[in-house]
């Protein structure tokens, strides 16, 4: 009798245990798990969408970048000198085109799209 019930507390002790594990892990990988990162595919038709910032000049990144073309070396820059203006990070160059290519208004820096628009422009490197 004596082994049966130290065999039911055993098996409980060690389901406990790894109930509690399980739970960890999963808690441990939620922050990195979507919100966080940048979607390249949606930051390529970014691209491609002339209401980005509510730009009212009617053009578009691909209007000046069609495909990315010349920004494949941007992802790993730090600094960046756009129309005789110096900006200091990929997030403020892309905010400055926006603002004065696409006559926007900037985007949150820490925000999805931005972080959409920066995933995809660093997918670009040759
Ligand atoms: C009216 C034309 C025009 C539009 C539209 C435009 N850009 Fe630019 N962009 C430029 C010019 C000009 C430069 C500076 C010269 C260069 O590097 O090509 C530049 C530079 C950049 C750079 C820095 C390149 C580097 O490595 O130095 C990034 C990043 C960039 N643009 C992103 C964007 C994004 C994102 C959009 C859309 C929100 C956009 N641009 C829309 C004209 C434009």
């Amino acid at each position: 009798m004596k082994i049966i019930k130290f065999s039911i507390f055993l098996i409980l002790v060690i389901g406990l245990v790894f109930a509690y594990q399980v739970g960890e892990t999963k808690e441990a990988e939620a922050p990195s798990y979507g919100s966080m990162k940048g979607d390249m595919k949606k930051g390529k038709t970014f691209f491609n969408d002339n209401n980005l910032g509510k730009g009212t000049a009617g053009k578009y990144c691909n209007s000046c970048h069609p495909g990315g073309k010349g920004l494949e070396a941007s992802g790993e820059k730090k600094e960046f000198n756009i129309m005789g203006e110096k900006q200091n990070s990929l997030v403020e160059a892309v905010n400055f085109c926006i603002v004065n290519a696409l006559k926007g208004t900037a985007i949150d820096p820490d925000g999805q799209d931005m972080k959409d628009i920066v995933s995809y422009i660093k997918s670009l490197k040759k």
